[in-house]
């Protein structure tokens, strides 16, 4: 395990990221550039002698090692006994990556192939149905089944250029009854994606979805495919094999958007695009595969959010898109970050002796500004916060607008970086005619402590090569952290109790069985419910 003391020593006395910057070469020196990508992460309180404890935090707990490992198809999800190979969905390369004596890549290039060939059949019309050419494509999944697909079209939309998609996730009613009313039954494509087959939400829906299209469809089945790795069971559900994509156990719900589950985002943009998506994804494994540590993107984000976690005690990190389209990115994140390295014991099953990954929130700016920065900037919590921001925008005569976001953007960092100090907040006070102590007191509202932390991703323009950089440094962060932190990134036991107990609930709040065995507060929430809906 980790020993973060040194560096927690070191956050304590750290000077202010205003103070850090009496390095002249600090701008230059804690940022790198990389295949269009600029990652700046000079306005924090990390200096060399800390970063050089944080790289050293990659030998210790033998990061290399394990990226091999995983890159290699090593079982490293040792509690599900699975190799880690969403990689393998992006690989471009022509050689085989062997797991269990077989190599995966010929039926993820021949998935690949039937995906586009499919997908262009709907799009060029083609695959029709009942009624004509596909206009609605309904994804119905949840979790890494809904969140990947959702984030990437909406990222995506100048490049949208084939039927509508819409997104069916939760079990409440009203997110189906919602698509359905704005879907013609007759000219609707329906994908059901779930990695298992099983999931309640996903079933439930999919049965929703098919009785809606059997009152004007006679065959609901021909308008239907399945994104799942349980062949039998989408076959049980009356879904053509030959429209069913399959991909393997080797990858995690929450990483699937790089192969079937990404249909309908193939779909929305085309096979060409989805294919720069996928060449973003593996141009950013090779660079984390090869180059140096302290050059290597994904590892130095996963050091500056280890230090605000672990070495700082900040238990939040905010992800704030400058970019709209990117509005379901931080949703995404949660996911991905959250359910990887939300963990409590480590590797070996002991309870960890530090925290695991922090809580991961954000929302597009300029919107996030106008709701919840006042407590980024004046609060008494510290959140470190992640800008992203596209040099240039998808509709030229914009540029314009493009630049006040830019300008917001840096404006944010600079502002929690610098603050704000008394003197400054009594001039401004006393320009409103303020004296006396009533000065003092309005001074005081003004004051911004500063020496807030950021780091910003600055991109040339959100294309889907660039969206697969993000989307895979990403996933590549969270590795490397839940690699140090010493835990398994890749299960999720964490979800399985609710489920159970939502089973187990379902007659009692149905009124098929008493519930008198529930504890009191559930039994008085279940008493409320019942009588309210009756
Ligand atoms: O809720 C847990 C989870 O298993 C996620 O990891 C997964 O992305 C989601 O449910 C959906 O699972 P499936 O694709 O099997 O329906």
């Amino acid at each position: 395990m980790i020993d973060f003391k040194q560096l927690q020593d070191r956050a304590a006395v750290a000077k202010p990221i205003v103070a850090q910057f009496d390095d002249a070469a600090r701008a230059a020196d804690f940022s790198l550039t990389h295949d269009g990508l600029l990652f700046d992460y000079s306005k924090t309180t990390i200096d060399r002698p800390s970063r050089d404890i944080l790289l050293g935090l990659l030998d210790t707990a033998s990061v290399a090692q394990k990226r091999e490992a995983m890159f290699t198809g090593q079982p490293i999800n040792e509690t599900e006994g699975r190799a880690v190979l969403h990689t393998a969905l992006r690989n471009m390369d022509a050689g085989p990556i062997i797991v269990d004596g077989e190599d995966v890549m010929s039926g993820i290039r021949e998935t690949l192939a039937r995906m586009e060939a499919f997908a262009a059949s709907v799009r060029d019309g083609s695959f029709t149905g009942a009624g004509g050419s596909i206009t609605d494509v309904i994804n119905i999944g949840i979790g890494g089944s809904d969140l990947g697909p959702v984030m990437a079209v909406r990222a995506l939309s100048p490049y949208h250029d084939g039927p509508r998609c819409h997104f069916v996730s939760n079990i409440d009613p009203g997110d189906v009854a919602e698509v359905l009313k704005r879907c013609d039954p007759t000219r609707t494509l329906v994908i059901v994606s779930s990695k298992t087959f099983t999931t309640i939400e996903t079933i439930t829906n999919a049965e929703t979805v098919r009785d809606w299209m059997a009152a004007s469809v006679a065959d609901p089945a021909a308008q239907f495919a399945a994104i799942s790795s349980d062949l039998d069971k989408t076959a049980a559900f009356g879904i053509p094999a030959d429209r069913v994509f399959g991909f393997g156990s080797y990858v995690g719900g929450r990483y699937s958007v790089w192969g079937p589950i990404g249909l309908s985002v193939m779909l929305a943009v085309g096979p060409a695009h989805f294919r720069a998506f996928l060449a973003g994804g593996a141009a950013m494994d090779s660079h984390f595969r090869s180059a140096p540590w302290d050059q290597n993107l994904p590892a130095l984000l996963a050091l500056v959010g280890l230090w605000h976690s672990h070495a700082c005690g900040y238990a939040t990190r905010a992800v704030l898109p400058y970019d709209n389209r990117l509005g379901r990115l931080p949703a995404y994140l949660q996911q991905l970050e959250m359910e990887s390295n939300g963990k409590g014991v480590g590797m070996d099953g002991i309870a960890l002796p530090y925290h695991s990954g922090a809580v991961v929130w954000g929302e597009p700016g300029t919107n996030g500004q106008h709701a919840f920065y006042q407590l980024i900037h004046q609060g008494t919590r510290v959140i470190p916060c992640e800008f992203m921001i596209a040099a240039r925008a998808h509709e030229p005569d914009l540029q314009h607008q493009q630049e006040l976001l830019i300008a917001n953007c840096l404006a944010q960092s600079k502002a929690l970086m610098q603050g704000r100090d008394l003197d400054a907040a009594r001039k401004i006070a006393a320009t409103k005619g303020f004296t006396g102590p009533e000065l003092d007191r309005q001074a005081a509202h003004r004051v911004f402590q500063g020496n807030r932390p950021s780091v910003t991703l600055a991109y040339e323009m959100l294309t889907p090569y660039v969206l697969g950089q993000i989307v895979a440094l990403y996933e590549h962060r969270v590795f490397v952290e839940g690699a140090i932190l010493g835990i398994n990134s890749f299960d999720q036991w964490g979800v399985e109790l609710g489920k159970e107990l939502a089973t187990q609930l379902q007659p009692v709040v149905d009124g098929t069985a008493t519930a008198a065995g529930q504890d009191a507060s559930t039994q008085a929430l279940v008493g409320f419910l019942r009588s309210a809906g009756a």
